[in-house]
């Protein structure tokens, strides 16, 4: 039986602990397929990149298409002129996308075209807010797929609801999981990571908060950016938080003029930080506060409360199940939770159903049936 290959995309810091996963569990079938690692290049900072290479331990990619920043248009069509030529040298059985960014959506579109079967890891989760521009790539991504592997029985629902056939969809559970059990125990010491950066290490354990956040929505908008900063100056009167601030957040703080504001010796600011130092800051915290999808899972599988400042979820096991509290942008809404979690220690929460760090193996044996 000849090997066949199946191209792995990765483009953006939360597609990385979604694919180690993966690419370890292929090692099971190496004498059936080899997985092809694609790097879009659409995040490229060494502390938005490379750090997550070495402590995830996913092999250097096959190709870097170094792709880089750019609108979303010019970051979707580099993508697709500059993988095109990839699936025509590789000749693939298979695309494997994980989760929403542009590099999802941009490979996907070419693979589609190249009647190439598309595998979406993290498929049919919707949160019907289609200004966030993730939405639009999921809906998209998952329309166009041929395999559909969901993290949270609720995802099966919306892609029913979408017209796309259950015989599709495989409920694999959560990677992201994979890699945050496989890792915990290797997890950096937040003392750790603050004395890395010189900063404070007074603070104690589970005695603080930690913050990120980096949506347009959240952090385009000067207003809404301000309102938010002047809430978390208000938290950090009553326990510290620490910052690891995301590029896109940091420029924005930057033009805004609001360095200042935040600018205490109770709100630690990092640059981005890695894997290991994330999954140390998270389970030591007493609460996180956090506009990201990823760290909504993370904390949940962790059992740590998380104050999510959106209006909506695409993971709403997170909340149903999890430690997640959806409470937007509003001070007051912001204030009443974060006192909630410092009174009473907040949701505590259960593990969802198939969190359970065989995720990836799940998948890549149904690849095995379905595709090799
Ligand atoms: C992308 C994803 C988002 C994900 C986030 C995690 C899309 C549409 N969005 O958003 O879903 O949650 O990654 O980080 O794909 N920049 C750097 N260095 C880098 C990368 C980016 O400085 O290595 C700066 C640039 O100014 C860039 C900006 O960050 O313009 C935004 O980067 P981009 O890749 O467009 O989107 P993210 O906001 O990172």
């Amino acid at each position: 039986m000849d090997k066949k290959t199946i191209v792995c995309v990765v483009g953006a810091r939360p597609n990385f602990m979604k694919m180690a996963p993966i690419i370890k569990a292929f090692e099971a079938l190496k004498d059936q397929v080899t997985p092809y690692l694609v790097h879009t290049g659409q995040h490229y900072d060494q502390d938005m990149k490379a750090s997550f290479f070495q402590q995830l331990g996913i092999p250097e990619p096959d190709i870097d298409l170094g792709v880089g920043s750019g609108s979303h248009s010019e970051q979707t069509a580099n993508i697709m002129l500059r993988f095109e030529p990839v699936l025509d040298k590789v000749k693939p059985c298979a695309v494997l996308v994980v989760g929403d960014v542009n590099s999802t959506i941009a490979c996907s579109l070419v693979a589609v075209k190249k009647q190439i079967p598309i595998l979406h890891v993290e498929a049919g989760l919707r949160s019907r807010d289609r200004e966030m521009p993730e939405e639009i790539n999921r809906i998209l991504t998952d329309q166009i797929s041929d395999r559909l592997f969901t993290t949270e029985r609720s995802a099966e629902q919306n892609l029913i609801d979408e017209g796309i056939d259950s015989n599709r969809v495989c409920f694999a559970g959560n990677v992201m999981i994979d890699s945050l059990l496989a890792n915990l125990e290797h997890a950096i010491l937040f003392t750790d990571t603050l004395n890395a950066y010189q900063k404070d290490t007074t603070i104690q354990q589970g005695n603080y908060a930690l913050l990120t956040m980096h949506r347009p929505s959240n952090v385009d908008d000067p207003v809404i950016l301000k309102s938010l900063l002047q809430s978390i100056v208000a938290l950090s009167q009553k326990i510290p938080v620490i910052f690891p601030i995301h590029p896109r957040t940091r420029n924005r703080i930057e033009q805004d003029g609001l360095l200042e504001l935040i600018t205490t010796d109770s709100i630690i600011c990092l640059p981005p930080v890695g894997y290991l130092q994330m999954l140390g800051l998270m389970k030591s915290a007493k609460m996180v506060l956090t506009d990201s999808g990823g760290l909504q899972e993370e904390t949940t599988a962790l059992g740590i409360p998380c104050v999510t400042l959106r209006e909506n979820t695409e993971r709403p096991i997170t909340v149903e199940q999890g430690t997640n509290t959806i409470v937007g942008t509003e001070p007051e809404k912001i204030k009443a939770c974060a006192d909630e979690i410092l009174a009473t220690g907040g949701k505590s929460g259960r593990i969802p159903e198939y969190w359970d760090g065989n995720a990836a193996t799940r998948i890549v044996e149904d690849i095995k049936k379905n595709y090799l």
